[in-house]
């Protein structure tokens, strides 16, 4: 992987997302009354033990994650964040295994917590796009092991931290959207921006304060979003905070 310089840019945007940006395209998110966290115990579906105690059981989980997230379409928030790459060097960093920012028009997009499209073998790592299709036992990769999600599970190292981070210390603005911030590495992210980075965060609810230096947009993606978008892209590179 080719390293990032962390030298802010007027022309950087950041976009770092979480599953409250696809909410409004029907999928759940996770830690809200009827999210998913609600309805599965993520030690069952979502972690190496989940897969060595009954990986059918998985497999199916995410099986339906795929088939709901192919069936899911963008909505106005995914379409204006992919609409600043008109004038702007934009990065989404995502933590949702959904590819709703790509299938917008996003060009780079960075997913931290892994893609539901790709499928990779449990012992080899090999990866390979499989799209909307299940994943079944007896499923193998070219060397052989059972083909599992290429989701990363709780207890499992992240994917990209080391670029995402230096896009956002990079970055001119900051926009975060949809994500409680509670799951870690992916939300001390939003610490490595510059000081001076012009910083929103938009979500109906939060646990606490945003965090420091964050303007806090109480409102759901597809209406605040495009309305960040429209300023930012109204500004350009005049007011951006590097
Ligand atoms: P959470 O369920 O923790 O948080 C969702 C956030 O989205 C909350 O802050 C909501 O207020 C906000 N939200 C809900 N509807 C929204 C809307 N229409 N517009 C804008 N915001 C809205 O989900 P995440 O923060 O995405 O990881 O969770 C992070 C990680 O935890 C996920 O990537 C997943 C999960 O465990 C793995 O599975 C590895």
């Amino acid at each position: 992987m080719t390293p990032v310089k962390a030298v802010p840019s007027p022309r950087k945007i950041v976009v770092f997302s979480g599953s409250g940006v696809s909410a409004e395209s029907g999928l759940p998110t996770f830690r809200e009354a009827g999210g998913l966290w609600r309805q599965y115990a993520w030690e069952e579906v979502a972690s190496p033990q989940g897969w060595q105690k009954h990986p059918e059981v998985v497999l199916e989980f995410y099986n339906e994650r795929r088939r709901l997230a192919a069936d899911a379409q963008p909505n106005a928030a995914h379409r204006a964040i992919a609409e600043l790459e008109r004038d702007f060097d934009v990065v989404v960093v995502t933590q949702n295994v959904d590819d709703l920012h790509e299938r917008a028009g996003s060009t780079r997009v960075l997913h931290v917590h892994g893609e539901l499209v790709f499928a990779k073998g449990e012992h080899s790592g090999l990866r390979q796009r499989i799209g909307a299709a299940p994943i079944r036992m007896g499923q193998l990769c070219p060397q052989g092991s059972q083909l599992r999600p290429d989701i990363v599970w709780f207890g499992e190292s992240i994917e990209h931290y080391d670029e995402a981070q230096a896009h956002v210390a990079s970055a001119a603005r900051l926009l975060v959207v949809g994500t409680s911030l509670s799951v870690f590495p992916a939300a001390s992210l939003v610490h490595a921006a510059p000081a001076s980075a012009d910083k929103v965060l938009i979500a109906p609810e939060l646990d606490g304060a945003a965090p420091q230096g964050f303007e806090w947009l109480r409102g759901k993606a597809t209406e605040c979003v495009p309305q960040v978008v429209a300023r930012w892209l109204e500004a350009g590179t005049t007011s951006a905070g590097t």
